[in-house]
């Protein structure tokens, strides 16, 4: 029969044609209006009843998180907040929620319970709102790069390498931990592990995706990203996705425009084809900034996403930078937790925040930071000290993109990786593709939950993954 979404109703509704709606009960008023949502929009449906036609027992199972199914005639609404309703011919209720149990009640529900119930947390405005947009972002990033001519490679998931350096890995294995085989050194001997050697979960695709750009010119990973760091915060994930292009031929610049306009073309999507459930969030936003102090509201979600498109991000060096925060009030006064005293300090989200949201109000890209406090793939400056990394530092956000040109020279990435202590063998298949037709090349990774995070609005990046995995935190 004629059973339709509501998107699909709602964005084209006959007068007077018979339908089936099909969804779940948000609230049941007055024995008479049912308000229902099938997930397809932000914007529920109203059924109305004739109560008196009913039987009882039937109207008493209709409760908010009941699953029904409705057939009706579309009609003008009467009522203010709506075009159209269904007047009911008959409905059925395909799932009971007895309401005594069932957690979410029509009221305001903080985003911290949501979190304990993920696996309702769906039916929610605002999690359906951040789903879509969550969807729409994926779509955006394959277009943007299917329409520049890249291909997407799938990269491992389990690896034996440390791309980042940083330690910071799950390890993957099938060995009996109440009983690990040792070797004669009396430690244990991964060679009757599964892979016959230790492995681990990808913290990055970047390796593989710089042997593909090698080879296919312009590549991009999109995949999942493990990372064992104890870092609580509200914009660490120990699984999160991340989007990884490399290009052949590209220097720093090349690798900065091609950040900044993909950052753009996400946003620009966002605006065209998620505008019911932006609006949505920025209405979210605007509440939830009313119980804040003046000075941390943040800009209206609308007006800070066509900021983003409509202004040239900032590109200062890593050295400028530091000479900026250090003459910083902040720093002056001690407010720094991480008081910046010489060149060479790592920058913390602070000094990233302080940047772009007190100094330049714009998204900035950092370029040419201290060798030895960035992964051993990137390119030596001719000053021997520092190295063609870029990171790009948003609003509310702190760093959203870490990337580079490499270094492509194979004498100097030997150095490099001798300096790090990385052993030579382990990286071999990398350092052959600097043997055998190396080129410049540069790439970056954008971390998804973070886009997600700028886009929705939303301030814990726990909110913008359906099931967060965080330290002590893998329920679902
Ligand atoms: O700066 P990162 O560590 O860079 C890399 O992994 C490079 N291999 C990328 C490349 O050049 N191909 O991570 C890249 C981005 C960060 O800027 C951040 O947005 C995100 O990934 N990210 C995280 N997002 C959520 N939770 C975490 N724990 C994250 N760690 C990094
Ligand atoms: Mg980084």
């Amino acid at each position: 029969m004629n059973y339709i979404r509501i998107n699909e109703l709602l964005k084209s509704p006959t007068i007077g044609s018979e339908v089936i709606i099909k969804g779940w009960v948000r609230t049941f008023r007055s024995n008479r209006f049912i308000a229902i949502n099938d997930g397809s929009t932000i914007n529920n449906v109203q059924a109305v009843l004739d109560f008196e036609k009913e039987d009882e027992n039937q109207l008493k199972r209709i409760t908010t998180g009941s699953s029904i199914a409705v057939v009706g005639k579309v009609v003008a609404s009467q009522g203010k907040g709506q075009n159209i309703e269904i007047v009911v011919k008959s409905f059925e209720i395909l799932g009971d929620a007895n309401p005594d149990e069932f957690p979410l009640q029509p009221k305001k529900h903080s985003l911290e319970f949501l979190r304990e119930i993920a696996h309702l947390r769906f039916r929610t405005s605002t999690f359906g709102a951040i789903t879509r947009v969550r969807h729409s972002m994926i779509f955006a990033i394959h277009n943007f790069f299917n329409e520049r001519g890249f291909y997407n490679i799938h990269t491992p998931i389990i690896t034996g390498s440390d791309a980042e350096g940083a330690g910071e890995m799950f390890r993957v294995t099938t060995l009996d931990l109440k009983n690990l085989p040792k070797n004669e050194q009396g430690e244990t001997d991964t060679k009757q592990d599964f892979f016959g050697k230790e492995t681990n979960l990808t913290v990055s695709g970047q390796l593989e995706a710089e042997l593909a750009a090698l080879a296919l010119g312009k590549v991009y990973t999109f995949g999942p990203t493990f990372r064992a760091e104890n870092s609580n915060t509200t914009r660490h994930l120990s699984e999160f996705w991340m989007i990884e292009p490399e290009v052949a031929f590209n220097d720093l610049n090349d690798n900065m425009d091609l950040a900044e306009e993909m950052l753009k073309y996400c946003v620009q999507y966002a605006l065209d084809k998620c505008g019911e459930d932006l609006a949505f969030l920025a209405t979210r936003l605007e509440e939830e900034d009313k119980s804040k102090p003046q000075d941390q509201r943040s800009l209206p979600l609308i007006e800070k996403l066509k900021f983003v498109v409509e202004n040239d991000f900032v590109r200062l060096t890593y050295t400028e930078a530091i000479e900026i925060l250090r003459n910083s009030k902040p720093n002056k006064k001690g407010q720094f937790k991480y008081p910046i005293e010489s060149w060479g300090a790592d920058l913390q989200s602070e000094h990233e925040r302080f940047l772009v949201e007190k100094e330049f109000k714009k998204p900035v890209i950092l370029t040419d930071y201290p060798a030895n406090i960035k992964a051993f793939y990137m390119r030596q400056n001719d000053d021997g000290k520092t190295v063609r990394a870029m990171d790009i530092l948003f609003p509310g956000i702190g760093e959203i993109v870490g990337g580079s040109q490499r270094e492509e020279r194979l004498d100097i990435l030997k150095q490099k990786i001798a300096t790090f202590n990385i052993p030579e063998e382990s990286v071999w298949w990398y350092l052959d593709t600097r043997k055998f037709g190396t080129v410049p090349h540069a790439g970056f990774g954008l971390g998804f939950e973070r886009l997600m995070l700028f886009v929705t609005g939303m301030s814990n990046i726990r909110d913008v993954i359906p099931f967060p995995r965080t330290p002590k935190n893998a329920e679902f």
